[in-house]
């Protein structure tokens, strides 16, 4: 290479899913079958009713073209009336912004909220992109670290005493990945609280919310919640979407004025066809998002269940529908380590602990998105079977 790539960009680690997928190319051929517990996708395809109606769209010319940077305004209008189902939230279009993903909608998010130099404080362990895009953006990610006896829930003492001068907002992420915990309403609302006496922003990602049974929280039935907080919400787990890249950012109509600026440099709008996929699943797949949360529901339980009995070396820390966060038995070994050691002599692929924050290398996330019922008896007797001191 003839230039130098930015030293800021040098800095930030490489994406981890890339890198352990590429420890499968490297496995002995007669090995067992990959079980791949690595990234969180849902394994089943979208309802045939939303791909049959996607099908026609195409025949629309219209369908081709740009929409409004912010989206079409009968899908922002059809997504407002599913937070209010949902959340009995006060929420109308202008506080919508429908992204390209969660994660561009996290992009948003980070440049309208800071500058370089500033500090958002990140609840450990946290999914891996957050500090990614914060390094990216010379915004300087301060963590609150893991406390294993409370599954990983956030402190707002703690959350508390990380606040300073430099802090745009606090970011946190319910239900968590990697560890599946949900924070629950009141705690949330505590941090809401602790957000706004400072006069900075509660950044809140709800990439499952849907697979969790109730409404997830109060937040949004605050008169004036646009005034600290702002969502970033995911439609890909929803409606098993994924590369559909069906994002949104809800804040107040100022914070999306804003976050305009950077949507129309960045993407102009989100495809027009996913749009369309939005507006058709908040109307009409009520039922079959809440099918497969009772699906995901099942699995998670049935695999806890079977990993949590005696004999197994490998330690439940946390877990909720999509995650289970494993305290590994290698005390000498970091994540990256055993998860190799996993892909090489168990066929399991997972993600090592320490990508989602420092001092995590004892831990393992596994992703339950992927592993069908029938599956869950032999990755088990897998990790219980693994040797080696
Ligand atoms: C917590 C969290 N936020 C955001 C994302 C990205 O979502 P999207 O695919 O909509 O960009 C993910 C994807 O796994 C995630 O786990």
């Amino acid at each position: 290479m003839k230039f130098r790539v930015s030293e800021q960009i040098e800095k930030v680690g490489f994406p981890p899913i890339t890198e352990v997928k590429g420890w499968v190319a490297g496995r002995p051929g007669n090995g067992p079958p990959l079980i791949d517990l690595c990234q969180a996708v849902p394994d089943y395809p979208p309802a045939p009713e939303l791909l049959a109606y996607l099908k026609e769209q195409l025949d629309d010319p219209r369908t081709a073209r740009y929409t409004p940077d912010e989206g079409l305004p009968e899908v922002r209008g059809a997504v407002c009336d599913r937070y209010r189902r949902r959340y009995a939230a006060k929420m109308e279009p202008d506080h919508l912004c429908l992204t390209v993903g969660a994660s561009q909608a996290f992009w948003l998010a980070i440049m309208t909220l800071c500058r370089a130099g500033d500090e958002m404080i990140l609840q450990a362990p946290c999914y891996f992109d957050h500090p990614m895009a914060l390094e990216a953006l010379k915004v300087r990610p301060v963590f609150a670290p893991f406390d294993e006896s409370g599954k990983g829930l956030p402190n707002p003492e703690v959350i508390g005493r990380l606040i300073t001068p430099r802090t745009r907002a606090i970011l946190l992420v319910t239900p968590s990945n990697p560890t599946g915990t949900v924070i629950p309403p009141a705690l949330l609302t505590e941090l809401y609280l602790l957000a706004r006496k400072h006069r900075i922003a509660l950044v809140v990602d709800e990439t499952y919310a849907d697979f969790v049974a109730a409404s997830p929280h109060e937040l949004f039935t605050i008169p004036d919640w646009h005034g600290t907080l702002v969502q970033i919400m995911s439609f890909g787990k929803t409606y098993a979407l994924t590369g559909f890249r069906a994002g949104l950012l809800a804040g107040s109509p100022e914070v999306v004025q804003h976050a305009l600026k950077i949507q129309d440099t960045m993407v102009v709008c989100q495809p027009h066809l996913t749009q369309l996929a939005l507006k058709f699943g908040v109307e009409h797949l009520d039922d079959w998002v809440e099918a497969n949360r009772l699906l995901m529901d099942f699995r998670h339980n049935l695999f806890v269940n079977r990993f949590t009995q005696p004999g197994n070396r490998f330690r439940l820390a946390a877990s909720g529908s999509f995650f289970a966060w494993v305290r590994h038995p290698f005390s000498h070994l970091n994540g990256r380590q055993v998860a190799r050691r996993l892909v090489d002599e168990a066929g399991i692929l997972c993600l090592p602990g320490e990508v989602f924050g420092p001092g995590l290398e004892g831990y393992l996330r596994l992703a339950l998105g992927n592993l069908r019922e029938n599956m869950i008896p032999e990755t088990i007797r897998r990790f219980r079977e693994m040797g080696g001191p």
